[in-house]
């Protein structure tokens, strides 16, 4: 029997599991307000699908599988799965997922992409089946990205968490389910450290946004990609590994070489981000840049993959 994703809000990341879902082979039944956003998709697939094509179509794949309706009643019936991609506001994220909720068959789960929200703020005004209300953080590009972070709230249940799991491997990715709630889930708390330590070297002056961005490509970036920060590290340590290193560089975390609060984002910081990112463009626009990082990641997936034969599912490396 086919499959059927709906898609709440139509933007970036909306787009991103449009893409990823046609290409799985799934029917895909779509529903934002913007007049635009159908043709704005549409563009959107046919930009990611040379990509999608290079890393293998399911059977039935189709970028004609695509359907767009106007009311968000009308996209969830029939859904097998339902992701929520509005922006992040949360009495607006609230107000749609309580109005999917009451559309949706009480046993389809719906998935919000959440960058930031605890679920259970977000399943405090759903009356019907809360529990199936649950965080499922993509990454962009969601339609190459393979990680999803699962976060279930007070109302979700193991059984939940489970049927999710296997709804996003049906989408050929890799869920990580998340603990504990917390703002920020996992990878956005990291990204955040980092990305406030990088507009603090800008706005002191220390490094342009180009330098900063070399430190990630040219360096840590490189290693992160296969092992990520703890087991980097533990390689950092030399053949006593983590011990030797926390021995090593334990005592710095103390002083603290980091800024931790965000800087102020004055007019001036903001005039030379926008500045130093459009030098670094270099008169390509977005979309170019989009085609040559998928076009990377399609190889740098396939090289995760040979360096990390073991790994299956992300439970192969845990
Ligand atoms: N951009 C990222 O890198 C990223 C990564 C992971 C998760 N997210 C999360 O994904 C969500 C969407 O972010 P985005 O970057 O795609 O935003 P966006 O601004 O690109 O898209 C939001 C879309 O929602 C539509 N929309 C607004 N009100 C709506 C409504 N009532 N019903 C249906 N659609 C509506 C808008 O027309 C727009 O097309 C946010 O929660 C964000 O935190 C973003």
């Amino acid at each position: 029997m086919s499959q059927q994703l709906s898609v709440i809000g139509t933007g970036v990341i909306g787009n991103g599991w449009i893409a990823r879902a046609l290409a799985q082979g799934f029917d895909v039944v779509a529903f934002d307000p913007d007049p635009q956003a159908a043709e704005r998709t549409r563009a959107f697939v046919a930009n990611a699908w040379p990509s999608l094509e290079r890393l293998g179509l399911a059977q039935g794949a189709s970028v004609e599988r695509l359907r767009f309706v106007d009311s968000l009643e009308a996209a969830v019936e029939g859904a097998t799965l339902i992701q929520e991609n509005v922006p992040e506001r949360l009495a607006l994220k609230r107000d749609v997922l309580a109005r999917i909720d009451q559309a949706a068959e009480a046993s389809v789960l719906i998935g919000s992409s959440t960058s930031g929200y605890k679920p259970s703020k977000l399943q405090a005004e759903c009356r019907k089946a809360p529990g199936r209300v649950i965080v499922a953080h993509p990454f962009n590009p969601v339609y190459l990205l393979p990680l999803v972070e699962l976060v279930g709230g007070e109302a979700t249940t193991p059984v939940h968490i489970e049927s999710a799991k296997q709804l996003y491997e049906s989408l050929a990715m890799r869920p990580l389910v998340v603990r504990k709630e917390i703002e920020g889930h996992l990878a956005d708390r990291l990204m955040e450290a980092l990305w406030r330590e990088a507009l603090h070297l800008v706005n002191d002056g220390v490094a342009t946004t180009e330098e900063v961005d070399a430190a990630v490509v040219y360096g840590c970036g490189l290693r992160w990609s296969l092992m990520g920060t703890f087991l980097t590290f533990h390689l950092a340590g030399g053949e006593a590994g983590m011990r030797h290193m926390l021995e090593q560089f334990g005592p710095a975390l103390k002083q603290p070489w980091t800024k931790l609060e965000a800087p102020e984002l004055t007019d001036e910081l903001i005039d030379r981000v926008v500045e130093g990112c459009e030098h670094q463009a270099a008169g390509r626009s977005v979309g170019e840049l989009d085609r040559r990082r998928d076009d990377f990641l399609v190889e740098l997936l396939g090289l995760v993959q040979k360096y990390w034969p073991e790994a299956e599912g992300l439970e192969g490396r845990l």
